[in-house]
């Protein structure tokens, strides 16, 4: 299929009259690369809430190939195909890295021994096998950033949203990352949306970004054209001064 793997259409959000997002609308293509960016507390985090099925939009719409699933619960959500990584990472606790992603795979697989290899050949591809045994708290935070994105690959998604995974990861593990992802892609075709405060991994990976800022969008555009738009020049810059 092509077109429109992922539209939100209008979408806004208020907690209790604080306007978290408003108005927001663009598309991710199938089969494509998109990331989206903002200053702290722009409403990103807040927009995958309501593509995941965790809050339901006050305003707009969320069509996911064609079907509107906003309204849906997470895993009416997840089993349409959209897998999300957590921004606080959140692995199952007092079970081993195999054991949280074979959680994932389950929703794909009933037999757990089939549902088991499916993770054990995840973890190998992100580079996480030789910790498999390990129990998911005791991993680095690097590590557990792995494993997130391992448990919602496992849920074996046709789209997957990545909630800032590079954060806190050293240039050469996000490059790691990046080359992960980007191989994923073109073998695979996964359609990936990508929250990302680190603009090497945004730079390297989007074909397009979209910029919030106070929950509206402000620019969409090629990487090249986002670090040449004024108003996200602004945002940003404004940002550095309140820091
Ligand atoms: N459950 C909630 N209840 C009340 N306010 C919330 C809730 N979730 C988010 N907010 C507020 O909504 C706004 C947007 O938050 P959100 O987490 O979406 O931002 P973000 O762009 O992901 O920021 P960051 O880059 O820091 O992760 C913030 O002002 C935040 O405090
Ligand atoms: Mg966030």
């Amino acid at each position: 299929m092509t077109g429109a793997r992922l539209e939100l259409a209008g979408l806004g959000k208020n907690f209790r009259g604080l306007r978290a997002v408003h108005d927001v609308s663009f598309t991710v293509p199938s089969g494509a690369i998109h990331a989206l960016i903002g200053p702290n507390g722009a409403g990103k985090t807040t927009i995958f809430n309501m593509i995941a099925g965790v809050y339901r939009p006050d305003a707009g719409a969320v069509t996911f190939d064609g079907r509107v699933i906003s309204g849906l619960r997470p895993d009416q959500v997840c089993a349409a195909g959209v897998g999300r990584t957590f921004q606080l990472v959140k692995p199952f606790k007092g079970l081993s890295v195999l054991e949280n992603v074979t959680v994932g795979a389950l929703h794909r697989h009933r037999d757990l021994g089939e549902a088991r290899r499916n993770a054990e050949a995840i973890l190998a591809r992100l580079g996480l096998d030789d910790r498999r045994h390990r129990l998911a708290e005791s991993l680095t935070l690097p590590d557990r950033k792995r494993l997130e994105v391992a448990r919602a690959l496992a849920t074996e998604p046709k789209l997957l949203l990545l909630d800032e995974v590079m954060a806190g990861l050293r240039p050469t593990e996000v490059d790691v990352m990046v080359r992960f992802l980007r191989d994923l892609n073109a073998r695979t075709g996964l359609t990936i949306l990508l929250i990302e405060h680190v603009m090497r991994a945004v730079m390297a990976l989007a074909a397009e970004v979209v910029v919030v800022s106070y929950g509206e969008k402000i620019a969409q555009g090629s990487p090249q054209e986002i670090s040449r738009n004024q108003a996200v020049l602004d945002v940003y810059l404004g940002e550095e001064d309140a820091a």
